[in-house]
């Protein structure tokens, strides 16, 4: 093995977070495996380009000869996987893309992981891990009063996208159990930072407020989400990479349950206070009820005591102190925001928002 990692969907919103701090405090260097789709960017990793320990490979996890000859060449000691579709709203509107990659693309992944392990040297093959990013939207809702989820919490996956990631979640366990794959897996709850893709709600929220439109919540805005900040979990992610047990599951999140409408409220005073107030007023005006998402579910939070107690992880971000850096990026990042909003992307915001009735 050569002191390198392969990491699948680096081009997007987590995964080019975790290659900027990989790169910047890890010796290993980096074949970041991407099929760049609408959600891949690899203008979020222009500074490391002329990086020699840094390699971009455009091409798909569903490819096995693809994936084969990029672990013959390469020989990773790990591979970090992220690449998935990863919106909940595209899972309802075309469940298609999220079966073929979080699915089949994860299997062909671990098939091609299994091969290339099992002709390892016995120490290397003791080395190696195959870490997989899963979501906590693989445990279902929560009613107000529930423990939030932990590892042993049952899985009752909710829309196509949970169910495609429960789907990857069952095939990496059972490629650990059968064949002895030295696997990690790691269920976040929701992030927020630099480079997220202006369609989930943070981001849109800070970019229809700067420009004063309408801020969309759906159904009464109650739905309560248990928020990250991306270096958090990229933090979380590498502890789990250096010192997690094999086959072990962890669940990763902020502490940090807010309601939709809170979270949108902040953003609009934040936008207010950095980018000066609309002539029409504050930025709260512009929030507008729509209907809501089909099968919404009402709460997720996490309990994240197993890997602070066997890692010593814990987040250094507050959610307020997060958020207010998340907004001064998307103010200083003009040209990666106009880069993102293309073609593609004004498709699915007419598609999504405009057939969405006004409550
Ligand atoms: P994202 O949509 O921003 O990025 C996904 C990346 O995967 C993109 O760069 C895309 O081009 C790439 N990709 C998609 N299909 C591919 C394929 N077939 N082959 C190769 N590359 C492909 O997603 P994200 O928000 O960065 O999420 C990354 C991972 O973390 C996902 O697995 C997601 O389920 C998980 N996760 C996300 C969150 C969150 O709040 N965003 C929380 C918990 C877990
Ligand atoms: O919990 C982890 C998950 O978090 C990840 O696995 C997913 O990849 C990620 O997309 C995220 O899923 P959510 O559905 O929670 O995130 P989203 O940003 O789409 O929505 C957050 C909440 O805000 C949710 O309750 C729906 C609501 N929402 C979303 C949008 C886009 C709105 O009210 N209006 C909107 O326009």
């Amino acid at each position: 093995m050569r002191d390198s990692i392969l990491v699948t969907g680096g081009a997007g919103f987590i995964g080019s977070n975790f290659v900027l701090s990989w790169l910047a405090g890890e010796s290993a260097s980096v074949v970041n495996l991407d099929l760049l789709t609408y959600a891949g960017n690899p203008a979020s990793l222009a500074s490391v380009d002329g990086d020699p320990r840094y390699r971009l490979v455009r091409g798909d996890i569903d490819d096995a000869n693809l994936v084969r000859s990029l672990l013959r060449d390469h020989r990773p000691r790990a591979i970090v996987h992220f690449a998935a579709e990863s919106h909940v709203d595209r899972s309802i509107a075309s469940p298609d893309a999220f079966i073929r990659t979080n699915v089949h693309g994860t299997f062909v992944l671990l098939d091609q992981a299994r091969a290339y392990w099992s002709e390892l040297t016995e120490a290397d093959r003791r080395n190696f891990r195959f870490l997989h990013v899963s979501t906590d939207e693989v445990y279902g809702s929560l009613g107000p009063a529930d423990p939030a989820f932990s590892e042993t919490t049952p899985y009752a996956p909710n829309s196509p996208y949970a169910a495609s990631k429960a789907g990857s979640d069952h095939l990496v366990r059972a490629y650990q159990h059968t064949f002895g794959l030295p696997t990690l897996t790691t269920n976040c709850s929701n992030n927020y930072g630099p480079y997220q893709f202006p369609e989930k709600l943070i981001p849109l929220m800070i970019l229809n407020a700067l420009e004063g439109k309408p801020l969309p919540v759906y159904g009464d805005g109650k739905n309560v989400r248990d928020w990250l900040f991306v270096e958090d979990h990229c933090s979380a992610i590498g502890a789990v990479l250096a010192g997690g047990r094999v086959g072990a599951t962890y669940n990763i999140g902020g502490a940090s349950e807010r309601a939709n409408l809170d979270v949108v409220t902040l953003v609009c005073d934040l936008v207010d206070e950095m980018a000066g107030p609309l002539a029409s007023g504050p930025r709260r005006k512009l929030i507008t009820f729509v209907a809501d998402r089909p099968g919404h579910d009402r709460r997720y939070a996490i309990d994240a005591t197993k890997i602070s107690g066997e890692l010593g992880w814990k987040p250094a971000q507050q959610f307020e102190s997060g958020l207010r850096k998340t907004v001064r990026w998307y103010l200083d990042h003009p040209d990666w925001v106009r880069d993102v909003r293309t073609g593609a992307y004004l498709e699915w915001i007419a598609k999504n928002y405009t057939e969405r009735t006004t409550l």
